[in-house]
């Protein structure tokens, strides 16, 4: 336990060891805290967002540190003594120890800087309020003992999900979305007074208090996690989703088609950002009404609009994709939509289309016919619309089959133009 911070980067430690002996120049102490102690206590991969806690002033400290570091500071927020410093390839957080009070619910708080404590109370859940103090000699972290007094450890250990008091959900509804995301990723159980306060506070409809924005942002965090299905699994259970996606429920189909993506028989998963396929056939079920209220509500970003409106109008094609009977006429429904949305059909489509829209997406798309705009110049066609259109067919035969190579490309062409 002691040794906790030896399990962190090297290059990391000796940053921590820098700001540990600058702290007490302006008479602070710096505390490791949140996410970083409870995954050094799972022994799991530590990412680049550090959370230090400062009982002291961050806006003195910070510059300091900073520049031992050969950092800048990103983001600063003097009145709540919070500043964000990108070294090498971490982003860490300086912030002053503090309570909080919410006047109302689900705003930002009123904070004041209190003794770590007291900070660690204002926390999540127990898991997430655990520390470690920084000391070092001679350029080296000391080992130090964990501070736990809310019990993070006993709870880690017993896979159980905490929140510290009775208003935290009141305070941040955005605790919700957290805490499924920490439970299902760490295999969590709420115990009975934390699953009586998630209960509570989604019949009480704190999640509509929060802004689209802070939900969106949890959504993106969702999408982020190594196992987002699990994530809407856990929260449509806990009755979430519904609050957050009207039309979004955990069901078979979904389970289905998410169990697909995971299997990706044909290869498809890399050809598009997986939070994107994933977003897609989350959604893929939602009615159009659904999906354009979920579009109004919340500002998504372009890509994820323009996904949506390709998915709607792609599902609709389903009977006519069945039918098509060639490659060019799969070519001819598909082209207009993106390479996201069309993966998001791969995935969402029945067995016997798969591998069709596969090799749509991974050959046909990208198919180009043996003889390009100068080539049939040179042939004798002259610029203009009809050699788009003897172009667009070429490729269409070449898609089918029926040419395969230059020569035959030619001699199609000089076909056309005898022919015309
Ligand atoms: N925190 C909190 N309430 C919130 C958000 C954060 O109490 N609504 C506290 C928790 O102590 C949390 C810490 O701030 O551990 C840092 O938050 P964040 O960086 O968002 O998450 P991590 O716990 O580091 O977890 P993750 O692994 O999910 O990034």
């Amino acid at each position: 336990m002691h040794n906790l911070l030896f399990r962190l980067d090297p290059a990391l430690q000796q940053l921590l060891a820098r700001a540990a002996e600058l702290a007490p120049t302006v008479n602070a102490t710096v505390w490791l805290v949140g996410g970083v102690v409870r995954d050094l206590l799972l022994e799991l991969p530590i990412g680049r967002d550090i959370d230090l806690a400062v009982e002291g002033d961050v806006n003195q400290l910070a510059p300091l540190v900073a520049e031992a570091w050969g950092g800048h500071i990103t983001a600063r927020h003097p009145p709540f003594g919070t500043a964000t410093i990108v070294v090498d390839q971490w982003l860490i957080d300086l912030a002053q120890t503090r309570t909080e009070r919410y006047p109302r619910p689900a705003i930002l708080p009123e904070v004041q800087p209190a003794p770590l404590a007291l900070d660690l109370y204002r926390r999540d859940y127990s898991i997430n309020a655990m520390a470690i103090r920084l000391a070092a000699r001679d350029g080296q972290l000391l080992p130090m003992p964990l501070f736990d007094p809310l019990g993070g450890v006993a709870d880690l250990a017993a896979r159980r999900l905490r929140l510290l008091h009775d208003q935290s959900l009141r305070d941040d509804p955005t605790r919700l979305l957290r805490g499924a995301r920490l439970a299902s990723r760490l295999d969590l159980t709420p115990d009975r007074a934390t699953a009586a306060q998630i209960a509570a506070a989604l019949a009480a409809g704190y999640l509509a208090l929060l802004t689209p924005e802070r939900i969106q942002t949890e959504l993106c965090l969702t999408l982020a996690e190594p196992d987002p299905a699990a994530v809407v699994a856990l929260s449509d259970q806990w009755g979430m989703t519904e609050q957050l996606i009207p039309g979004l429920r955990w069901t078979p189909a979904l389970a289905e088609r998410l169990a697909r993506y995971r299997n990706d028989e044909y290869g498809i998963a890399a050809l598009a950002p997986a939070e994107m396929v994933m977003a897609g056939l989350l959604l893929y079920d939602l009615s159009d009404d659904e999906l354009a209220m979920f579009l109004q509500r919340y500002h998504l970003p372009t890509t994820i609009r323009h996904l949506i409106n390709d998915l709607v109008s792609l599902r609709r094609l389903t009977a006519a994709l069945t039918a098509a009977a060639s490659p060019s006429e799969l070519d001819k429904l598909l082209q207009p939509y993106s390479v996201p949305a069309i993966a998001v059909l791969h995935f969402a489509s029945n067995a016997p289309m798969q591998p069709a829209i596969a090799r749509y997406l991974r050959e046909w798309r990208s198919l180009r016919p043996p003889l390009n705009g100068d080539d049939l110049r040179a042939l004798g066609v002259t610029p203009g619309p009809r050699l788009g259109q003897l172009l667009h067919e070429l490729r269409a035969a070449t898609l089918d089959g029926l040419i395969t190579d230059r020569a035959a490309a030619e001699q199609w062409v000089r076909q056309q133009l005898a022919n015309s």
